[in-house]
């Protein structure tokens, strides 16, 4: 794949840095150069030689968008910024590659499958849904569904890490269960998807592994790093209690991977990653 067709939006986030690392001949852009909310900054933007747009940027903040200010960020952003991209892959025959997630549904089924129907419970999750729809009306689409995303950023992994070094034994969610993406597994789909042309539509991509809860996973990374620091389980309810602007989450937000694995692809287990992940990017801090 001519690397130099593609155009990378939102390159200093988690994913978007994943992405920059796998095409490093790819043009890649942050909020500043092409700020996907503001319409003449998308359609002005000079897409000549590129084919390709991958979108890693989105409004991420669960809980600040349940606030009257977040709320219009997260529309602003995650639903008509990409209307304002899906208007520039149409002018300019673009493929977009754009990003979902499993908050567009409400968790009450045990395994999502790509055409479940949308029944967000949070603000963040209803612009995704509401970005989801517009991708799909694009001829040349690939909707890439994920969950738990940890790369190059601030994110659960890291934050159960740093409380572990400095001796805190953390109260976490055990009624919360789904499996992590680390973005080295997501890039890896994406570019599977890619380079093999395979059939536009929406694709779902986690690591594979048993689904497990936030408590377990944090187990693994204290076993897994040497720590010996407890992990006490508690519920969502009692975790958020008297917590201000919490967006409700869904308890199962684990992804069907059958679609993903039709096509050939063969997923990293999360506990690979995970371990992976330890070893190179925390314990060598
Ligand atoms: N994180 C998760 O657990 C999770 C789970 C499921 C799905 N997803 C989806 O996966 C994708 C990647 O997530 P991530 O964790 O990599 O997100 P992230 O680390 O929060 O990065 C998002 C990036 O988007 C950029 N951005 C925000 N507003 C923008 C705008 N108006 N124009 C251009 N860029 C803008 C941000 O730039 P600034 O830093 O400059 O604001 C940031 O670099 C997103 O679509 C997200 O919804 C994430």
């Amino acid at each position: 794949m001519d690397q130099s067709k593609i155009l990378i939006i939102g390159k200093n986030g988690q994913l978007g840095k994943q992405l920059v690392k796998h095409y490093p001949g790819a043009k890649a852009v942050d909020a500043v150069t092409l700020d996907i909310a503001n319409q003449k900054s998308v359609l002005d933007f000079d897409y000549s030689n590129i084919e390709i747009v991958i979108n890693a940027a989105a409004y991420t903040k669960v809980d600040d968008a349940e606030s009257s200010e977040g709320r219009i960020k997260a529309w602003s952003i995650n639903a008509a910024g990409v209307s304002n991209l899906v208007n520039a892959c149409l002018k300019n025959d673009l493929t977009l590659v754009h990003i979902s997630s499993d908050y567009v549904f409400d968790g009450t089924k045990d395994n999502h499958p790509e055409d479940e129907l949308f029944s967000p419970l949070s603000v963040y999750g209803a612009s995704k849904a509401a970005g989801d729809l517009i991708v799909r009306t694009l001829p040349k689409f690939y909707l890439i569904r994920t969950s738990w995303v940890i790369g190059d950023g601030s994110n659960f992994v890291r934050t159960m890490f740093d409380l572990a070094q400095k001796g805190v034994n953390p109260s976490v969610v055990s009624d919360q269960v789904g499996r992590l993406t680390f973005t080295s597994e997501l890039v890896r789909a994406i570019d599977y998807l890619l380079t093999r042309s395979v059939k536009y539509g929406t694709y779902n991509v986690s690591n594979s592994g048993d689904p497990v809860s936030w408590a377990t996973i944090t187990r693994k990374i204290f076993s897994l790093s040497g720590f010996n620091n407890e992990v006490r389980d508690v519920s969502t309810r009692e975790y958020f209690m008297n917590k201000q602007n919490i967006a409700p989450r869904p308890l199962n937000s684990v992804l069907n991977l059958t679609k993903l694995h039709h096509l050939g692809f063969v997923s990293r287990t999360w506990q690979e990653d995970l371990e992976s992940y330890l070893k190179l990017t925390l314990n060598n801090k």
